[in-house]
């Protein structure tokens, strides 16, 4: 994966955790450069062996550290040179996940090397959809969680979240259900 990927995950490790965290989780990792370069691609092994030795530090499950870390890309990538690319690609929810191949296909343009996940959004009732990941990886479907609920945040939707099937697995599929709160009930 593109370096991009492992700075996030150390954006997130060293703003929650602290630096010292974040270099007991690198030596745990076997990395031993000094720092990873957005636009440069590495092992996608190295990612998940950052996944692992974060879980074992933190004491959160690698569930917990992908979904913390899909959370986390919505805002990191607004803040690292993608804001605009990201303001293209809707104004609504469900206008947003209708374009993540879009989206992806955009930023393929300057990294040659990306393989990126496929995203097919489908309606299934008001306020209801169903979004169908297929990925070339295994085990990322919890980012997925975790990039939804960023992405809910930002357009301020209240959303519950669930995934259907292929759980751990390069196929999935999320339902995405706005909740409506009567007034009072909060
Ligand atoms: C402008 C913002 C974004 C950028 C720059 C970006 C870029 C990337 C990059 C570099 C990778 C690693 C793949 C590789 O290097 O080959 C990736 C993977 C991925 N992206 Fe994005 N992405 C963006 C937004 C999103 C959003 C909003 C979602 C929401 C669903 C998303 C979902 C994913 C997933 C799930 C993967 C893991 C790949 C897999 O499952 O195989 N990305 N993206």
């Amino acid at each position: 994966m593109y370096g991009l990927v492992n700075k996030a995950i150390e954006g997130l490790v060293r703003q929650q955790f602290g630096d010292s965290a974040w270099a007991r989780i690198k030596e745990q990792a076997g990395w031993t450069g000094a720092h990873f370069v957005s636009m440069d691609t590495y092992d996608d092994e190295i990612t998940y062996r950052l996944v692992d030795a974060a879980s074992a530090e933190l004491g959160l499950s690698p569930e917990q550290v992908l979904e913390a870390f899909g959370d986390y890309w919505t805002t990191y990538t607004m803040e690292a040179g993608y804001r605009d690319t990201l303001r293209m690609m809707g104004d609504t929810l469900p206008e947003f996940l209708g374009n993540l191949d879009v989206l992806h296909m955009r930023v393929g343009t300057s990294m040659p090397g990306l393989i990126p996940a496929s995203f097919a959004l489908e309606d299934v009732d008001d306020g209801e959809w169903l979004l169908h990941y297929t990925s070339e990886r295994v085990g990322l479907t919890p980012m997925v969680i975790g990039l939804l609920r960023g992405l809910a945040r930002r357009f301020e939707e209240d959303v519950e979240l669930e995934a259907l099937e292929g759980r751990g697995e390069a196929t999935a599929t999320f339902r995405i259900r706005r909740v409506v709160r009567s007034a009072g009930n909060d």
